[in-house]
C-alpha cells in the first residue's frame, strides 16, 4: 500500500486527479470505478477543471459506480445517480452510454447485481477504482463483517453509516437502510485502487486499514492484499498512523519516473 499524506484535502485532490489523469492519458478507453460522498468532491472538481482545459479527455472512458441506495431513483436528489451527474458527469465530455450506476429501483435485485458484474467483465474490468472509507472501515457499502470475497449484492447499512450519511438527506426524510454495493472481491479485482480519506473522523479507520490486521471487521483492510493500492490522506486522517514519518519519507524520495505530480 502506498500512503501519501498531503497538507489538506485540496492538495490531496490534486494528487488523486494526477493519478486519474495519468491512467486516462495512458489508456484513453480506461474503465474507472467511481465513488460518492464528501471525499471525492475535491477530485471531481479537479477532473472537471482538467477536462475544461483539454488536459483530460473522457470521450472514450467508461465508469462504474460503487453503490446506490435501494428505493431511490435517478432523479432523487439524495441518490448517487443524481450526485454523479450533478458533481461530475454533466460537466465533462463523457458519453452517457458508458456510465454505469447500480439501479436503486431494480425489480430483481440479485439479477441486477449479476448483470452489473457481467457489465464490468464485458468492459474488460476496472482499471482504476476510486474509493472513500467509512468511519466504520467500510469500502463501497461493504460494512464490517462483509465477506472479503463478496461480489455486487444487497447490503444493510450499519447504524454508524446511517448516522454519517443522514446529512445528505433532507431533514425529516429517512435514509434507506438497504443498498446495492460492489463487493470487496469486486473491488480487489480493479487494477489500481485509489482510496482518499480526509478529517479526524476517519483517522481510526485509516489506522486500522493501513496498519491493522486484515479483517472483515475492517473491510478496507482487504486493500493490504491488493498489488497496487494508493491511499491519499490529509494530515487529520493520517494522525493515528504509527509509521507516518516513513510514508512521508518514501513519497518525498520517489524516483522521478514514479512521481505523480
Ligand atoms: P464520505 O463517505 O466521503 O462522505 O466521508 C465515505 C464513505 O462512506 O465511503
Amino acid at each position: 500500500m502506498e500512503v501519501i499524506i498531503k497538507e489538506n484535502p485540496k492538495a490531496a485532490g490534486k494528487v488523486a486527479a494526477a493519478i486519474v489523469g495519468n491512467q486516462v492519458g495512458s489508456k484513453p478507453d480506461s474503465v474507472l470505478g467511481l465513488a460518492t460522498g464528501s471525499t471525492p468532491l475535491v477530485l471531481y472538481r479537479e477532473l472537471i477543471a482538467l477536462n475544461k482545459q483539454g488536459r483530460i479527455d473522457f470521450s472514450r472512458v467508461s465508469t462504474f459506480n460503487l453503490d446506490e441506495y435501494l428505493g431511490l431513483g435517478a432523479n432523487h436528489p439524495s441518490s448517487y445517480n443524481y450526485y454523479m451527474h450533478h458533481n461530475l458527469f454533466k460537466h465533462i465530455n463523457i458519453k452517457k452510454h458508458r456510465i454505469h450506476i447500480p439501479d436503486g429501483l431494480a425489480p430483481d435485485i440479485p439479477e441486477h447485481c449479476r448483470q452489473y458484474e457481467g457489465a464490468i467483465r464485458a468492459a474488460g474490468g476496472i482499471d482504476l477504482q476510486v474509493l472513500g472509507i467509512g468511519s466504520d472501515g467500510h469500502i463501497g457499502f461493504n460494512e464490517p463483517s462483509s465477506s472479503l470475497a463478496s461480489r455486487t449484492r444487497i447490503k444493510t447499512l450499519t447504524a454508524e453509516t446511517i448516522k454519517d450519511n443522514t446529512r445528505f438527506f433532507p431533514a425529516g426524510e429517512s435514509i434507506p437502510h438497504h443498498v446495492i454495493t460492489m463487493g470487496v472481491g469486486t473491488i480487489l479485482e480493479s487494477r489500481i485502487c485509489l482510496l482518499m480519506a480526509f478529517g479526524a473522523n476517519k483517522a481510526a479507520a485509516v489506522r486500522e486499514m493501513v496498519e491493522g490486521p486484515i479483517s472483515s471487521m475492517v473491510p478496507a483492510s482487504a486493500l493490504q492484499l491488493h498489488a497496487h493500492a494508493i491511499v491519499v490522506l490529509d494530515e487529520a486522517a493520517a494522525a493515528e498512523l504509527k509509521h507516518h514519518e516513513y510514508y512521508r519519507w518514501v513519497y518525498a524520495n520517489k524516483p522521478d519516473w514514479q512521481k505523480y505530480e
